[in-house]
Order: structure tokens, then C-alpha cells, then sequence
């Protein structure tokens, strides 16, 4: 019985495309770490969504937050472990919009979660113009800001589509002199920034009230794991909903029943493996720059250079190349603010399997 179960399954998983192929370019996500799935197992039961029965995992999400927040620069940090960068980014509009109010500006690069909370809470959403970096323009922003009501600025540290890194403190300097919120979205870049060769100033480190990071992108944990984290506490009373029936009568997360692994698998991954997510970011950074230098000496035009591990080639019919690339079993992605293809370097990607790639390159786009 037990193998035919299994048999049955595997007809399903059969189909998926495997990180190990080196064929996947195109996500953002990796293999975990291996021993998260032995802590999945040990929380596989818990449930965060009922935090007065499961004390001990809604202890460890606490000191989670803490972890996360020391990485960013803030021991006060408040905060939640959600599903991932979405859920994340929809907590902070929750709380943008009962604070401040529904008046967003974002740079056209900012990720499709946000279009998500626009819909689900009637927000208006101002796209800023980018540089030709690809940031976003702050004298933009900061003359509109000037001249319309506006309530939050968001930035992003590690745009999905370019892995570039807004002027976060530009930005947070516009907010806090026009009194207003800001969010940073580093969803991606977060587990990346710190480890580049330049010091760039992201996080709690400026005065900036909620940040977004995800530790099923670059911090090895399964899925689902992200991190919302706010300034301070004080931030928790625009979140609560009263959850009578519960023993803990709070909450404020957007999911109410929610795994309590996510939490315990990154908090291992911080006190125990940093070093691990450190040789990752690095392994990863070196094979973007690889394959950049690749791509260059053969006759590819590389968008520019990469900021982070995500990799832009210049194509006029990207969608085709795509499209073809598909056809020999190679998931690239697509940009939207550029004519160009999107190539995520994760850990699953070996420096042959950027060699290989550009020879299937070659076939489909000689
Ligand atoms: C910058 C950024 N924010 C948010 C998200 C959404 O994250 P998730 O897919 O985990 O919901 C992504 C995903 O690619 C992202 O790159």
C-alpha cells in the first residue's frame, strides 16, 4: 500500500522541473538547507495561528524576529513570520493604510504584491519613474511628494526584475521630511546586500519603519518562510484583530492558522548556519559575475552589471528567446521595465551549468 502511494505521487513530482538539473534560471527559490527537513518534521504540527496552544514555537517566532532584526540593525524590531515577501509586503500595507492612509509611492520596478494590496484595499498607488541604473529616480519622488499628499514611500533593496538597489536612504530622508512612512521592500536583497564587497545602507540602520525579507529566498529555508519586521512594537496596534475564540485573544497576522516551521527553520539558519547563507550569497554573486563575463565574450549584450546574482541579457525578442529556451527544457524569466531576459543565479546554479546554458544560448539565439 505504502509503495503504492508513493508510486502514485511520484507520477506528480516526476513532472516538476528539479533545481539539480541546473536548467532553472528563473526562480528565486532553491533546495533548503537538508537539515530543515528534519525540523519540519519536528514542527510539523505547530500552529502559530494558535499561539496560546503552541507557546514554545510563538516563543521561538519572537526570537526569531529578534535574530532577523539584529540583522537589520534593530533589537526592537516587532514583527511576524509570514508566508513569504507577498504576505509581507501586504502586512506593511495594512499598516500604511490604517496609520498613515492609502497613498502610495513605489518605483515601477516594485514587485506585483503590491498590485495585490492595491486591489484588496482600495489603495492609490503612484508608479516613480526609474534612472538608468534602474533605481528609482528620488527627485522624482521627492518633488511629488512635495507637491501631492502622499503617505508612504516604498523602496526596494534587490528588485525582482534587475536585482537592483533603490537609494534607500535617499528615500528614507524625502519620508521622514515630509512625515511619512517608509517600507523597504528586501524581500530578495536582504540576505544579499550585507554580504556584497560595498556597504550599502539598507535597514533599521536609517529610520525606516517596516522592511520585508524572506528566508525561503537566499536563506536556504523551505517554503514558506518570509519576515515582516517593524521599527518597534508600537507598530502591533494597527495589525490586532481580536481573535475571541482563540486562548490568545491577538493576532496580527494576515493568515490566522499558520505554520510554525518556517519560524523554527530560520531561526536555526541564523544561530547556527549563518556561515552557510554567507558561502551561498558569495558562491552565487561569483557565478552571476561568470556568467556576465560569459555572456559578454560571446557576443551577448549583459543589461549591465549585475548588482546582485540576478543577470539581465539585453534581446530585443526576449519573449521568443524565452519561449525557445523553454522548448530545450531552460527556464529563463522575462523582464518588464527593459527588453531583456532574467537570469537568477541561485545556489542550485554550478559554474557548468552557466557553461551549458550558453550553449543552448547559442543554439536558440546564435
Ligand atoms: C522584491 C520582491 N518582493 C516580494 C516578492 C514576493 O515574494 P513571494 O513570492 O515570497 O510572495 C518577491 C518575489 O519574487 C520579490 O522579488
Amino acid at each position: 500500500m505504502y509503495e503504492e502511494i508513493f508510486k502514485d505521487l511520484n507520477r506528480f513530482r516526476e513532472l516538476d522541473a528539479k533545481y539539480e538539473d541546473g536548467n532553472i534560471f528563473c526562480s528565486m527559490c532553491s533546495k533548503p538547507l537538508p537539515i530543515t527537513k528534519k525540523i519540519v518534521n519536528l514542527f510539523l504540527e505547530t500552529n502559530l495561528g494558535d499561539s496560546g496552544l503552541f507557546k514554545g514555537t510563538a516563543q521561538l517566532e519572537k526570537e526569531t524576529i529578534k535574530l532577523l532584526g539584529e540583522f537589520l540593525n534593530n533589537r526592537e524590531a516587532f514583527g511576524n513570520i509570514v508566508s513569504g515577501g507577498t504576505e509581507a509586503n501586504l502586512t506593511a500595507l495594512r499598516v500604511i493604510k490604517k496609520m498613515k492612509g492609502r497613498n502610495i509611492i513605489l518605483p515601477k520596478t516594485a514587485h506585483f504584491s503590491f498590485e495585490k494590496g492595491k486591489e484588496m484595499m482600495d489603495l492609490n498607488l503612484i508608479y516613480a519613474s526609474l534612472n538608468r541604473d534602474y533605481t528609482v529616480d528620488t527627485k522624482y519622488v521627492k518633488e511629488y511628494v512635495e507637491d501631492n499628499k502622499v503617505d508612504a514611500i516604498i523602496g526596494i533593496a534587490g528588485t525582482t526584475e534587475f536585482g537592483t538597489i533603490d537609494n534607500i536612504k535617499e528615500l528614507t530622508k524625502i519620508a521622514k521630511d515630509n512625515n511619512i512612512y517608509i517600507h523597504v521592500d528586501a524581500a530578495f536583497g536582504g540576505f544579499v546586500i550585507p554580504f556584497l564587497d560595498k556597504k550599502i545602507e539598507f535597514d533599521f540602520s536609517l529610520n525606516i519603519d517596516s522592511i520585508t525579507i524572506d528566508g525561503h529566498k537566499m536563506a536556504l529555508t523551505p517554503i514558506p518562510c518570509g519576515g515582516i519586521l517593524f521599527k518597534s512594537e508600537e507598530y502591533s496596534k494597527f495589525l490586532e484583530t481580536d481573535a475571541f475564540y482563540l486562548i490568545e485573544k491577538k493576532q496580527t497576522t494576515i493568515l490566522g492558522t499558520r505554520p510554525g516551521y518556517g519560524a523554527a527553520c530560520l531561526y536555526t539558519i541564523l544561530k547556527y548556519f549563518f556561515d552557510e547563507i554567507e558561502k551561498n550569497v558569495k558562491k552565487c554573486l561569483k557565478n552571476s559575475i561568470y556568467l556576465y563575463k560569459k555572456l559578454k565574450e560571446n557576443g551577448y549584450k549583459p543589461l549591465m552589471k549585475p548588482t546582485l546574482n540576478i543577470v539581465n541579457i539585453e534581446d530585443e525578442n526576449y519573449l521568443e528567446t524565452c519561449e525557445k529556451l523553454k522548448e530545450k527544457n531552460y527556464f529563463v524569466s522575462v523582464c518588464k521595465n527593459a527588453n531583456a531576459l532574467r537570469l537568477v543565479i541561485m545556489p542550485h546554479i554550478e559554474k557548468e551549468h552557466i557553461d551549458k546554458f550558453i550553449e543552448v544560448l547559442k543554439e536558440v539565439k546564435p
